[in-house]
């Protein structure tokens, strides 16, 4: 769902004031420290009620300030979020939400900043929550069966750190198995499907490189999770936590048996992080008639220039609402017979500007 006009109030460095956005492009220019980023994390947070900077959403306010105020005109809704030092408030068309999924179901967005590139070396849970996202957005089960089983997870690990009430254990393992077997099988198909789009789409960002794509279940080929539950038993109680499950889980990446992390260059890791991007980002275009908010961060300094053309050039093709932010006030050539908006940042004031 595209975000069409924006107003902030103390948030970070940022001055107060209204923007209004492009459906598609916006670029956002500024020096180091001028409040590019900041403005990304608004747009982000309004959306998810959470910061790709921060887990504790209060060191958004400003710091001379007790709260700040993100307000913003979506296709379709209006949303509002206050952060004060001890609560936070949502609302939805002036209603006041109590789930946070409410909001976050109603805006994919996804961020692409130096961090993205932990997806291929950094740890499992990076490559799990990338596969969830596009799951989370698309399958309308998903968030139910989710929910279950974190439930029985923590009930289950909380009986092996207390080691009381252990007869109960095969109860909650009964209550594990439904929903991460459900969830099992969907990471399963996603992860087939994010390959195929990569094959299909995406293969010239990656300049010859092959890459495959493997869903890896986090307990042994040869057994069921059940058994495998069963056969840890001990171990778990010694331990104190559940050693096998779908939290266990992760998505192999190799390119000629290898593992893209070990033997790529930096620059062709970062293609490949890219590209799995954009084929999840498409997997979700192509189940949602609105677009979804792409924020990239300082692309330039990641990328050379001939990745940043394929980049470009692939994500024209695609229904995203970009916000793309650059040292430099230049628009990358792929873009530039394009309609789109333009912003430019000095010591947290924002100025549209106008270019003819
Ligand atoms: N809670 C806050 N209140 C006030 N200022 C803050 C707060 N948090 C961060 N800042 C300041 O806001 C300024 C803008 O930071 P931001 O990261 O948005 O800059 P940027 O334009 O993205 O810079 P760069 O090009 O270096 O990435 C920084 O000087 C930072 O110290
Ligand atoms: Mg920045």
């Amino acid at each position: 769902m595209a975000i069409r006009q924006l107003s902030l109030t103390d948030f970070r460095n940022l001055k107060s004031t209204a923007l209004d956005f492009d459906r598609r492009y916006n670029f956002i220019s500024g020096d180091n420290g001028s409040g590019k980023t900041s403005l990304l994390e608004a747009i982000f947070v309004l959306c998810q009620a959470q910061s790709f900077r921060t887990h504790q959403l209060k060191q958004c306010i400003n710091h001379d300030k007790s709260e700040f105020l993100l307000f913003g005109r979506f296709q379709g809704y209006k949303a509002g979020l206050a952060r004060y030092r001890d609560k936070l408030e949502i609302r939805i068309d002036g209603k006041a939400i109590k789930r946070r999924s409410e909001l976050v179901k109603k805006a994919p967005i996804k961020i692409v900043n130096a961090e993205s590139f932990v997806l291929v070396d950094g740890a499992p849970a990076n490559r799990r929550s990338f596969l969830d996202w596009c799951m989370f957005h698309v399958e309308p089960d998903y968030a139910e069966f989710w929910h279950q089983f974190q439930h029985a997870l923590k009930q289950r690990n909380h009986i092996l750190k207390s080691k009381r009430d252990l007869d109960l254990l095969d109860y909650w393992d009964r209550h594990l198995l439904e929903p991460s077997l459900e969830l099992n099988r969907m990471r399963q198909r996603y992860s087939d499907r994010l390959q195929a789009t990569v094959r299909d789409q995406f293969t010239e960002i990656l300049n010859g490189v092959p890459l495959a794509i493997e869903y890896l279940q986090g307990w042994p080929r040869d057994k069921t999770l059940a058994q495998s539950l069963e056969d840890r038993r001990d171990r778990d109680i010694r331990a104190g936590f559940t050693g096998v499950g779908i939290h266990r889980d992760d998505l192999e990446l190799t390119t000629q048996g290898r593992k893209v992390g070990e033997v790529l260059s930096r620059g062709q890791s970062k293609r490949v992080c890219l590209v799995l991007l954009m084929a999840v980002l498409q997997l979700v275009n192509n189940t949602n008639s609105d677009p979804v908010i792409l924020l990239i961060d300082d692309l330039h300094s990641e990328l050379d220039r001939d990745a940043q053309e394929l980049v470009y050039r692939q994500l024209i093709q695609m229904d995203l609402q970009l916000f793309i932010s650059n040292i430099e006030l230049a628009v990358p050539s792929a873009l530039e017979a394009k309609e789109f908006k333009m912003f430019h940042v000095e010591h947290g004031i924002i100025k549209p500007r106008n270019f003819s």
